[in-house]
């Protein structure tokens, strides 16, 4: 394993998809290659038993519902 730092736990099961956690990826791995310098590591999970308020992210002891990157950079800037 590399030398991350963080773990990013994002849900990947159907309801999550279909709100987008796709793209959410996408960009979380696109912020971590430049901003965050390879600070996070993306682990995709499977349903996390939020399905109505995907994408659904746990980064450290939070749960985030409705993840965004800008919500998520909340989180990680502070
Ligand atoms: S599909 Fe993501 S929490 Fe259930």
């Amino acid at each position: 394993m590399g030398e991350y730092r963080e773990f990013v736990f994002v849900c990947t099961g159907s309801d999550c998809k279909s709100a987008g956690c796709k793209k959410l990826i996408g960009d979380l791995k696109e912020a971590t290659k430049s901003t965050y310098k390879g600070r996070f590591k993306i682990i995709k999970t499977k349903c996390m038993d939020f399905c109505k308020t995907g994408p659904m992210v746990i980064y450290k002891e939070e749960v985030v519902k409705k993840a965004s990157l800008a919500s998520l950079r909340e989180l990680f800037d502070k």
